[in-house]
């Protein structure tokens, strides 16, 4: 039995226990994930809410279909037209929230460490569904998820990660999950986009993406993440997508048996061609439908009856 969960910020708060049981939990859960089977009551009586703060669409779409199969009820707040926008401080959205009996929070922001603060602050679980750069765990272990199930394991697979890595809170939760699950991971991208500490990171760092392509198992392709560059990290879009994008003659360098992922929304044309996304090496559709089975164990396990208290004491 794992220790029980608290709050969902980052990969490298979890144990490898932890991580076994949530792709084990998801993977039980697909069958209602997928619409196989019919909802369960689980979370019946349970408030979920889903406070985003920054655009999503996908990523909250999935939030609530988890809830909703497991039965609990969704309360939806968004920054568009709510007081946040008005300059109430996170922290007082939050006391509103707890006044209001909510359960647990979602919370997806452009500032990098609100999570954190937030689960300080309130009684409830906090589950991370991206911050900033810094971290985007469901999205690391949906992607474990989808390559377990294709693959049948993730230790030793080799897992090619391309494109935008700088401004990727994806890329960093993805290489410190895989890392953990035994993975080997190499980095491609443009020099202007590497961090500069992912010396540090435990990974190859390679240039040239064709010459990596036929020792890959997973090509895993970034989106270019441009509401985050604040200044030309490549001389145009037409000059990245023929450099770094993967379109058929990359696709011919891949293995037959690889796999191709994308966290999406794809930038059609720029980082995938229609050909790629077509392939029938991609994965993204499953890597979609795996999203809401990863999200349905983790609200499982952060509402599964213990409070903070119990869990300290
Ligand atoms: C990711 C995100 O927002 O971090 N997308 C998502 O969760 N659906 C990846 C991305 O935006 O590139």
């Amino acid at each position: 039995m794992s220790a029980p969960l608290t709050d969902l910020i980052a990969i490298r708060d979890l144990t490898r226990d932890q991580v076994d049981d949530l792709l084990d939990t998801a993977r039980e859960m697909l069958p209602i994930a997928r619409r196989e089977r019919a909802s369960v009551p689980t979370l019946r009586g349970r408030i979920v809410c889903n406070l985003f703060l920054e655009d999503s669409t996908r990523t909250r779409l999935s939030f609530d279909l988890a809830a909703k199969r497991l039965s609990a009820d969704v309360v939806d707040f968004t920054a568009e037209g709510t007081s946040v926008t008005k300059g109430e401080s996170l922290l007082d959205t939050a006391e509103t929230l707890m006044a209001l009996g909510v359960d647990l929070i979602v919370l997806r922001t452009s500032s990098a460490g609100a999570p954190v603060q937030l689960a300080r602050e309130v009684e409830v679980p906090v589950l991370n569904a991206g911050d900033g750069w810094h971290q985007h765990p469901t999205q690391a272990l949906l992607d474990a998820l989808t390559i377990r199930e294709r693959c049948g394991t993730v230790e030793g697979a080799r897992v090619t990660i391309v494109g935008d890595v700088l401004h990727s809170r994806v890329a960093r939760s993805e290489v410190e999950l895989l890392r953990m699950l035994g993975a080997h991971v190499t980095l491609v991208a443009p020099p202007t986009l590497l961090p500069p500490d992912v010396g540090g990171w435990g990974v190859t760092v390679a240039s040239d993406i064709d010459a990596v392509l036929p020792d890959t198992d997973v090509l895993y392709v970034l989106r270019v993440q441009r509401e985050r560059m604040h200044r030309a990290f490549f001389p145009s879009t037409r000059e990245y997508a023929s450099v770094w994008g993967i379109g058929a003659d990359r696709l011919r360098r891949l293995p037959a048996d690889a796999l191709l992922m994308h966290p999406g929304p794809v930038n059609r044309g720029v980082e995938l061609t229609s050909e790629a996304m077509e392939d029938p090496r991609s994965v993204i559709t499953e890597q979609v439908t795996n999203g809401i089975a990863v999200r349905m164990a983790c609200l499982y396990r952060l509402l599964s009856a213990t409070t903070r208290a119990e869990v300290a004491s």
